[in-house]
This record gives structure tokens, C-alpha cells and sequence, in this order.
């Protein structure tokens, strides 16, 4: 029995994982679409590498729309509707917060290189494409690699109304955004392992300007903020300030799917509030702390709690939705 010693640990390790990770949500699983478009994943991946070529902010664009897609209305595609004359769309709402074009210039490249291939012509949906698309730039960026689960049909509805106290603002602190999140069914600890993804992408000046000026005597105000830091950010970000301004999250690693996201907010050179508070607050705090300390640690909850995310609200049954042609637009 030289081998048992092996097989016990397979079998531990096996039972850790499935304790952690909830039952999946009705009837998505991995390899989905395996009879229709076996090859669907390579097909999203070459897609992707090749919009990533032409831009950085394919990576930050598309993480931050899955999760503005989850948000509000699940995981179905709903921000990727174009408003129309009559249906103001969810991403049209002012807290779309300037997600950048090019995530959604991600998510049609993909669709087209899907639809390209005559078996899997509409075969696969836009929520789904969105998720592998998520999958693979965290990737690019040096994180994790991880298995998706498919089978997400797209939404029937997208309006601009629905996304009112879906969204987490930059200014919300640890309660609000528990609430949020739970009402998501995701832990803090998931809110604080999904709130990693700020490593990478930017964030406009506004988003943070009450934290680093005093408007009246011109001086960092927000006390948890590092000094040096809110010094450099006063520069980045001067009063009469370009809108477009954009600011990294990670000044240390911009470009790099990492833990140093923990490792700054130990250091209060956490962007937003919303960052900050994490650690800033006891009772996340032995959270960020163990992030900070520990990649691996991190890069794995994230993971579980992107599977987690990619759960919530999803279309499965033919009443709830289907398979736009194209995602921008309602079939
Ligand atoms: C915890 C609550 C969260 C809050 C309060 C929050 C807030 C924000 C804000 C205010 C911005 C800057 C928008 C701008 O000025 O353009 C931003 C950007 C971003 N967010 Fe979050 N976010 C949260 C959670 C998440 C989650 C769960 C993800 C993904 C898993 C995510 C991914 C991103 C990315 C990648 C960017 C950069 C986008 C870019 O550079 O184009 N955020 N977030
Ligand atoms: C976000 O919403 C604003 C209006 O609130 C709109 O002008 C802008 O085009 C939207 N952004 C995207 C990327 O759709
Ligand atoms: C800003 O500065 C003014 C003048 O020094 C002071 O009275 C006020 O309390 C400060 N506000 C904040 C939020 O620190
Ligand atoms: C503020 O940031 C600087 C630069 O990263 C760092 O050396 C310093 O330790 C930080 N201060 C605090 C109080 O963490």
C-alpha cells in the first residue's frame, strides 16, 4: 500500500476544496458547451490575447464589467444592452462609472470570434463569453488560471433604475459594503478577496479627491491615507483637474495581478475609501492582513469567490432568458 499515504492526501485535499466551495448554482457546470462548441475556450482566449496586444485596459475593462455585470440583475449580460429610445440600459447609469470601452469591445471581439466558427454560431452566450473573457485577462496579468463554470443564459432586461444601490461606491465603508455583498450571498471575506482585482485598472481623480484635499486650506484631510501617498496623489490629481484623469490603484505593481493591493493598504495606500476601510476597520483587517502575507492565500480566495460571484443570479431556465446574437442588443 505505498500509495495510500498519497490517496489520503488527494482525498483531504478534495474534501478542504469542497467545503469551501458552495454547490454550484442550478445547472452551470464546467465544460458546458463541449457538444456544441468543444472549442469555445481556446476561441475566447485567442480573442482576448489579441485585444490585450492593441491595449492594456483590456484587462482592467473587462474584470471590472463582469463584476458591474454581476451587480445588479446577476450574471447575464444585462450591461452589455445598449440603451435605446425607450429603455434606458444599465449601463448608461451614471454609476456604470466610466467602465471603460474597451471591456465591452473585449466581449464583441470574442462573441465574433465564436460566431465566426459555424457550429458554435449562437450557441454560446454573451454572460458566458464575459465570464471566460474574466477568466483569461486575470491570467495575462500574471493571476491565477482557473476552470470556469458554464451554462449562464442572457438576461430579457437591463434598465438603468435597476442599478440603484447595486454598485459599490468608492465612498462606501465596511458595513455598506457587507451589505451589498450580502446581499449577494457573498461573505466579507469574498468582498475582500474580490476587491484584490483593484491590483490592476485605474480610478478618476473624483473618486478619492475628498481624501486627499482639504478644499479650504489645501491639505490631506482623510487621516488613514500614508501622507507620502496622499502627497503624490495631490500632484497626480491638482484642483483644476482634467476629468479624464486617471490614477492607478497599485502604484507598486500596476500592470501585475498580485497581493501588493494588501501589502499597500497595510501601508494606508489604499486609493478609495472602499479599499482603505478594509484595513483600516479590526474587523476585516486579520483579512487583508493574511492576504498581504500570504499570495497563495489570496490568489485562491479570489478564485473561489470569483466562482461564487459568477453564481449569482444566473439565467438557467429558457423563461428567464436565451442567447442574444448580438450582445449589445435585446434578440
Ligand atoms: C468592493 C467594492 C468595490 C468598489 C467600491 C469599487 C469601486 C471602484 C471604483 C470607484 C473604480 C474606479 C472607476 C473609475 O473612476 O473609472 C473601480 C475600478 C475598478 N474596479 Fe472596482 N469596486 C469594487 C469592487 C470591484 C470588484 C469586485 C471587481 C472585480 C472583481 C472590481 C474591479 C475593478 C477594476 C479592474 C477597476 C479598474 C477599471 C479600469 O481601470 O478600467 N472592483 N472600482
Ligand atoms: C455611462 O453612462 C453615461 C451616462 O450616465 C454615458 O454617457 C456613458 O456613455 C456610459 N458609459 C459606457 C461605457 O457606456
Ligand atoms: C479643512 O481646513 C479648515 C481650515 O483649516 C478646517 O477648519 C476644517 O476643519 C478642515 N476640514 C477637514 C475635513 O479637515
Ligand atoms: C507610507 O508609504 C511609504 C512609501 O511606500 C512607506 O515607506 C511608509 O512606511 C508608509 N508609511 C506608513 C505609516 O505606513
Amino acid at each position: 500500500m505505498a500509495n495510500s499515504p498519497r490517496i489520503v492526501l488527494l482525498l483531504l485535499g478534495l474534501s478542504s476544496f469542497s467545503f469551501l466551495l458552495p454547490r454550484a448554482a442550478a445547472q452551470l457546470r464546467r465544460n458546458y458547451y463541449a457538444d456544441v462548441c468543444p472549442d469555445v475556450e481556446q476561441l475566447v482566449r485567442a480573442a482576448i490575447t489579441a485585444k490585450f496586444k492593441e491595449t492594456f485596459v483590456t484587462i482592467p475593462g473587462t474584470l471590472r464589467l463582469f463584476a458591474h455585470d454581476c451587480f445588479v440583475e446577476g450574471c447575464d449580460g444585462s450591461i452589455l444592452i445598449t440603451s435605446t429610445s425607450e429603455n434606458k440600459a444599465e449601463r448608461d447609469h451614471p454609476d456604470n462609472l466610466s467602465i471603460a470601452g474597451d471591456g465591452f469591445d473585449t466581449v464583441v471581439r470574442a462573441k465574433a470570434a465564436v460566431d465566426a466558427v459555424a457550429r458554435c454560431n449562437n450557441k454560446v452566450s454573451c454572460a458566458d463569453i464575459l465570464v471566460m473573457a474574466t477568466r483569461d485577462v486575470v491570467q495575462l496579468a500574471g493571476g491565477p488560471s482557473y476552470e470556469v463554470e458554464l451554462g449562464r443564459l442572457d438576461g430579457l432586461s437591463s434598465t438603468a433604475a435597476s442599478v440603484d444601490g447595486k454598485v459599490p461606491k468608492g465612498s462606501s465603508k465596511l458595513d455598506e459594503l457587507n451589505s451589498i455583498f450580502g446581499n449577494l450571498g457573498l461573505s466579507q471575506e469574498d468582498m475582500i478577496a474580490l476587491s484584490g482585482a483593484h491590483t490592476l485598472g485605474f480610478s478618476h481623480c473624483d473618486n478619492f479627491a475628498n481624501r486627499i484635499r482639504n478644499f479650504s486650506n489645501n491639505t490631506p484631510v482623510d487621516p488613514t491615507m500614508n501622507q507620502t501617498y496622499a502627497a503624490q496623489l495631490q500632484t497626480m490629481c491638482p484642483t483644476n483637474v482634467d476629468p479624464a484623469m486617471v490614477v492607478a490603484f497599485d502604484p507598486v505593481t500596476q500592470m501585475q495581478f498580485d497581493n501588493q493591493y494588501y501589502i499597500n493598504l497595510q501601508k494606508g495606500m489604499g486609493l478609495l475609501t472602499s479599499d482603505q476601510i478594509l484595513y483600516t476597520d479590526i474587523r476585516s483587517r486579520p483579512t487583508v492582513d493574511s492576504y498581504a502575507a500570504n499570495p497563495q492565500l489570496s490568489a485562491q480566495r479570489f478564485v473561489l469567490a470569483m466562482t461564487r460571484m459568477g453564481r449569482v443570479g444566473v439565467k438557467t431556465n429558457p423563461a428567464q432568458g436565451n442567447i442574444r446574437l448580438d450582445c449589445s442588443v435585446f434578440n
